[in-house]
């Protein structure tokens, strides 16, 4: 292939992820994109969020939604001459660690706010991830078809309390029942909306012109003249839309509409394809690699179980970074340092998996995974280099686990310390007793880590309280000091499932106190892979 047509299929792509507050509408809007794609001939097939809700700790009930989530986690579809990745984040709170790594594996987020409600909990949470990497974000402004906050107060709170200048792409004419669709502020064109059509692709009324008498005809005088006096306001008040500093993440353009009306969405996905960044470069520990750069090169960000229950085989979910995957090429596992055949990499063409003939960067590709590939794992076509930036985050919870069966020790040592290299979970290991702790970020983690123990290492475990209320990876330049803090410390520290160093703290205060003693050290909140 000729380095032309390397380029043409790179900057086809986008690979973007939702982030939301549960509720506000992501997978509805994941429904409609879809249905956009020509991926699903009518929406609502994604996924029935509902079920399992009421049978948190039941594993088939786990199973089967991890399964569900397997194949929607990643969607391919084509749009508007360009190529979409969507990748999907775990609703659930309790897999945030996982969100945080997918939004990792992507080029830009689209923000869903429920209008009525504005900014919410997760929705900042997350904004401070995406940070980290200055993500271009888009944002869309959902639930029009409800009763909503005035939309001028909803961009103030967006600049204010997530810090990002906003720029208004459309501007809602109602809303609720007197809803009557967006202007577009740079096509100047009024899209009105109509109700009870949110399972179609609509076929759109548009008015040319502010101007345009036809707008008091379509929506009435009143609202007409509302609007012609809100959008002076708007035009003078707010940003207008900057390729450059939308780029940087300082800027998100704003668009209004209704996923559950599929209204607004595709003016959205308009957005992302004409804005939104092709695939970016990624850090490695000896410099950045484009996105064109010839050879294949990619990261793992994920590992999931697989829904198949006849094959318990894992899927790690890697993001391809340059180049382009072929079937039955050889990649070399950096980690290990030995070239592997992958011949059945899986793509996720809208939901289904498939078999995979090719993919080029800013894909995501499945690679079964038997218990050789790590979260952070790099692949490339023969170099030893490793990506950076695929963050572990010290866990908030912790329990001592223990064995009903005394004569398996090892096989629950095996089975913890391969979840935790899946991410599932962190184990700690202290220097001073042989307990077995285990820590996690959402409570849902424990009940997963004892199941699974169960049922892929048949190890029957159980967990005690523990009072450990926060962990640190420990590091430090001076060889010497270091030393001197493990045989001071020994009580308080432990190895974690990579061996690495990490102080265990049973109070916040004692931590506190740790880092004042001993400023040598370097006590961090996340560690990379
Ligand atoms: P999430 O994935 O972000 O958690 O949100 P989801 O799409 O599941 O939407 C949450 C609820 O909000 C759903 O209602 C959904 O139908 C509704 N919703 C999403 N978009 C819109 C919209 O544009 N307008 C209105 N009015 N509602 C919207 P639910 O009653 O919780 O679930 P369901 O029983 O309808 O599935």
């Amino acid at each position: 292939m000729s380095n032309n047509a390397l380029a043409n299929e790179i900057q086809k792509r986008r690979t973007f992820a939702i982030i939301s507050h549960p509720d506000a509408g992501k997978t509805t809007i994941t429904e409609k994109v879809l249905l956009f794609g020509r991926a699903l001939q009518k929406a609502g097939t994604v996924k029935g969020k509902k079920s399992g809700q009421h049978a948190k700790s039941d594993w088939m009930e786990m199973e089967k939604e991890r399964g569900i989530s397997v194949t929607t986690s990643v969607m391919q579809f084509p749009y508007s001459d360009h190529l979409v990745n969507l990748l999907d984040t775990p609703g659930h709170e309790d897999f945030s660690e996982d969100t945080y790594r997918t939004l990792t594996a992507v080029d830009s987020c689209l923000m869903v706010i429920d209008a009525a409600k504005g900014v919410e909990d997760r929705t900042r949470k997350l904004m401070e991830v995406t940070r980290l990497r200055d993500t271009p974000i888009i944002t869309f402004m959902n639930k029009l078809d409800r009763d909503i906050r005035d939309p001028m107060e909803l961009l103030d709170e967006v600049e204010t309390e997530l810090n990002m200048m906003c720029a208004p792409i459309t501007w809602p004419i109602g809303s609720g029942k007197g809803f009557k669709g967006v202007y577009h502020l740079y096509r100047d064109e009024i899209i009105l909306y109509q109700s009870g059509q949110g399972h179609t692709i609509q076929d759109v009324r548009t008015v040319k012109g502010l101007d345009n008498p036809e707008l008091d005809d379509a929506v009435g005088d009143e609202l007409a003249s509302t609007l012609r006096d809100e959008l002076e306001l708007v035009r003078g008040a707010s940003n207008e839309f900057d390729k450059e500093l939308f780029l940087e993440g300082e800027l998100t353009p704003v668009f209004f509409g209704t996923a559950l009306g599929n209204f607004g969405v595709d003016h959205m996905l308009d957005g992302l394809v004409d804005w939104a960044p092709a695939p970016k470069s990624r850090e490695t520990e000896d410099g950045k690699i484009e996105a064109s750069a010839p050879q294949f090169s990619g990261f793992v960000f994920k590992i999931q179980a697989n829904m198949d229950p006849k094959h318990r085989d894992r899927v790690a979910f890697c993001r391809i970074v340059s180049g382009k995957y072929e079937k039955g090429m050889k990649m070399r596992h950096s980690r290990i340092g030995k070239d592997i055949r992958i011949a059945d990499a899986l793509t996720f063409l809208a939901g289904d998996r498939a078999l995979l003939e090719e993919a080029y960067a800013g894909d995501i590709i499945g690679l079964h995974n038997h218990g050789t590939i790590r979260i952070g794992d790099t692949f490339t076509s023969g170099e030893n280099f490793k990506f950076t930036g695929i963050p572990n985050f010290a866990p908030e919870l912790f329990k001592r686990i223990r064995l009903r069966d005394p004569l398996k020790q090892k096989q629950l040592l095996k089975g913890l310390i391969q979840l935790s290299e899946e991410g599932a979970v962190q184990v700690f290991r202290p220097l001073a007793n042989n307990d077995l702790i285990v820590g996690a970020v959402g409570v849902l983690q424990f009940d997963v880590v004892v199941a699974r123990l169960k049922a892929e290492y048949n190890v029957d475990a159980l967990y005690e309280h523990i009072s450990v209320n926060t962990a640190r990876w420990v590091y430090s330049d001076d060889e010497r000091k270091l030393d001197e803090f493990r045989r001071k410390a020994e009580q308080n520290l432990a190895l974690d499932g990579g061996d690495n160093l990490t102080y265990i703290a049973p109070t916040m205060v004692n931590l506190q106190l740790a880092q004042e003693r001993y400023p040598d050290i370097q006590f961090t909140k996340t560690r990379e892979h």
